[in-house]
């Protein structure tokens, strides 16, 4: 069986030297770890790794079963290619712009449900206890419930969450104060398994936005979208 992380390295070679890369060594980085040291995180045109090594750290810490390592590759600002290795799961998901998404070896498509009233949508409360925030969180959770919808879920990683969206397990995720980071790997993942990834108010997905929204489909996306009460968050590329 072909080893799936040197399969992503090897990828990430031969588009960095597509890109004009003179050294495959030649890429910038993006993560969790580096930007806490240096602030703003400037994507550039630059092959760019986009790395959270531990998405879920509140529950790594209190060992609540969702923890994943979330890498994704930019070539001039695209993402190309992303991976997430759901750790207590042990599933690797994957996916490649335009050759579709799998989880290990089995390949994977959003939920073909596009009944609002039939879905599980997955919101998290996030890291910020600002009140105004953490008041308009909890009334979006309120209206998103009251459409009705089947449930509201969260696993406590953006990156599972969207994985979960790619599977078809539920319809749709969305978070405002989430980080690149957290969201790169798992955007192509929803993308190749057919499923839409957009801004919190139906505009264009923008990575360094902190906002995202993704669902099996655009109907779903929109009507989650109407309930949605959004706040400022600073960019991750602010200056
Ligand atoms: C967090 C997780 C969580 C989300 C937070 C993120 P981290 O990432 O993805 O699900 O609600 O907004 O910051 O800090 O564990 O890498």
């Amino acid at each position: 069986m072909a080893d799936p992380w040197l399969e992503a390295y090897n990828f990430a070679i031969e588009i960095a030297k597509k890109a004009g890369a003179t050294s495959p060594f030649q890429r910038d980085f993006i993560g969790e770890e580096s930007a806490s040291k240096k602030g703003a995180c400037i994507l550039t045109d630059e092959p760019t790794w986009i790395i959270d090594p531990v998405d879920g750290t509140t529950n790594f810490v209190h060992g609540f079963p969702f923890v994943a390592v979330s890498i994704a590759f930019a070539v001039n600002k695209e993402l190309e290619f992303g991976v997430v290795y759901s750790c207590f799961e042990d599933k690797l998901y994957k996916g490649r712009k335009g050759q579709g998404a799998y989880c290990d070896e089995e390949s994977i498509q959003v939920s073909d449900n596009k009944d609002i009233k039939k879905s599980v949508i997955i919101s998290e409360f996030g890291t910020d206890r600002d009140r105004s925030k953490v008041k308009k969180i909890c009334s979006t959770m309120e209206r998103i419930l009251l459409i009705p919808v089947h449930g509201i879920r969260g696993t406590g990683t953006a990156a599972t969450n969207m994985c979960m969206v790619a599977r078809g397990s539920v319809e749709a995720f969305f978070e405002i104060g989430i980080h690149c980071w957290d969201v790169a790997a798992g955007a192509v993942i929803v993308q190749e398994a057919g499923g839409v990834v957009c801004d919190v108010n139906g505009g264009p997905f923008d990575l360094m936005s902190r906002r995202m929204m993704c669902a099996n489909h655009a109907d779903i996306a929109n009507r989650v979208i109407k309930e949605i009460e959004i706040f400022p968050s600073d960019r991750d590329d602010h200056t």
